[in-house]
């Protein structure tokens, strides 16, 4: 299948870049097809109404319009979505054929704090709704981030791996349901 990934804040250290990194190995590993935007790919302008979208929002209009699921990697910033990242997703709702309809969606947040980003995962279901994405009912946090994610982005602490791995398979098991029939 064929699953995008976005995510990470755009500090060269991201801890939920790092994390992204991880996930999209475990994808690769389960043998899906893996397109990752962090860093620069989502540094884009700021949303004005009349501006045309940057090469960089389309390639991301591209990659989510052809994925069958999508892994969201966000930093908590104020118990809410950083900025880039709901720039990023204002401009991909202006840009038709809307990317959001349908889309299923996993959600997932890294933080040194000890709730691992989950309370700006709640903003993020908020807005994913409003656009008609599918929010997967599970997450993937991980607390004391900047303790428990190795150098390759595997949370260290075992209950976290583990959860990690289930959902991950749990939501990979949604998306092949909702595939298109041949
Ligand atoms: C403006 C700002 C607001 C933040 N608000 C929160 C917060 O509400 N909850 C939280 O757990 N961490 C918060 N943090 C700390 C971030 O979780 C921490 O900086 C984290 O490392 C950011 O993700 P990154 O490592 O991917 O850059 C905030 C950081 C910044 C810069």
């Amino acid at each position: 299948m064929r699953m995008a990934l976005m995510g990470g804040s755009l500090r060269p250290d991201s801890l939920n870049a790092r994390l992204l990194g991880h996930l999209a190995a475990e994808l690769e590993g389960r043998g899906q097809e893996v397109a990752a935007f962090t860093g620069a790919a989502l540094r884009l302008p700021l949303y004005e109404d009349g501006a045309a979208p940057s090469p960089e929002a389309r390639a991301l209009h591209a990659a989510l319009q052809a994925a069958e699921g999508l892994l969201i990697v966000s930093p908590e910033y104020n118990a809410g979505i950083p900025g880039h990242l709901k720039n990023a997703v204002d401009w991909l709702s202006t840009m038709g054929p809307s990317p959001w309809q349908g889309l299923p969606v996993l959600l997932c947040a890294a933080s040194p704090g000890a709730f691992g980003g989950a309370r700006g995962l709640v903003a993020w279901r908020a807005t994913l709704a409003n656009m008609g994405a599918l929010a997967y009912p599970a997450a993937i946090t991980v607390p004391h981030a900047d303790q428990q994610l190795d150098e390759c982005g595997a949370p260290t602490e075992p209950r976290t791996a583990a959860s990690v791995k289930k959902t991950l398979d749990g939501f990979l098991a949604l998306v092949a349901r909702l595939r298109p029939q041949p």
